[in-house]
């Protein structure tokens, strides 16, 4: 039976297995290839989207969980030609180096800064907990985040 959803605002539908993880089948079913498969085990945080507004590692959830779930992936809160505030930042701070875990830390940071807008540093760190980068440019990512001050609208 499949399992429905909204998908970025969307009502979409699943009908493969409903043990595929939700990264899977936004990659391969729905063509939405931001949130990035490179665990695959829920520790790296690339594949990060937001289920019912809570950031959550998509490759350690199963579609079949999902009927009736609000999902949001990082193509949904930003584009090429209207970024987030969080990827306008990366941009202005040079910050990307290989990219492989830029969307997961958008979304962590777009939903962190949501709730508030004016981190300490050592807030940013500890929100970051869940994401790693392999190319360790932590500081710079840091910087970017805290040059954004009330750039990303509140939690109502
Ligand atoms: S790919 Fe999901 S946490 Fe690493
Ligand atoms: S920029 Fe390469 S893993 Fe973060």
């Amino acid at each position: 039976m499949p399992v429905s959803f909204t998908l970025n605002d969307r009502q979409r539908s699943y009908s493969g297995d409903p043990r595929t993880s939700l990264l899977v089948a936004l990659r391969d079913e729905f063509r939405l290839t931001g949130a990035k498969d490179v665990c695959g085990e829920g520790f790296c945080g690339a594949c990060i989207v937001y289920v019912d507004g809570a950031p959550k590692v998509s490759c350690l959830q199963p579609v079949g969980a999902l009927e009736g779930a609000e999902i949001t992936t990082i193509e949904g809160i930003g584009s090429v030609e209207t970024l987030n505030p969080v990827q306008q930042a990366f941009v202005d701070f040079d910050v990307v180096q290989c990219g492989m875990c830029f969307p997961g830390m958008v979304m962590t940071l777009t939903h962190f800064l949501r709730g508030n807008p004016h981190p300490s540093r050592d807030q940013v760190k500890s929100a970051l907990v869940g994401n790693i980068c392999r190319c360790t440019g932590y500081e710079r990512i840091i910087d970017a985040v805290m040059s954004l001050h009330n750039s990303v609208e509140p939690l109502e």
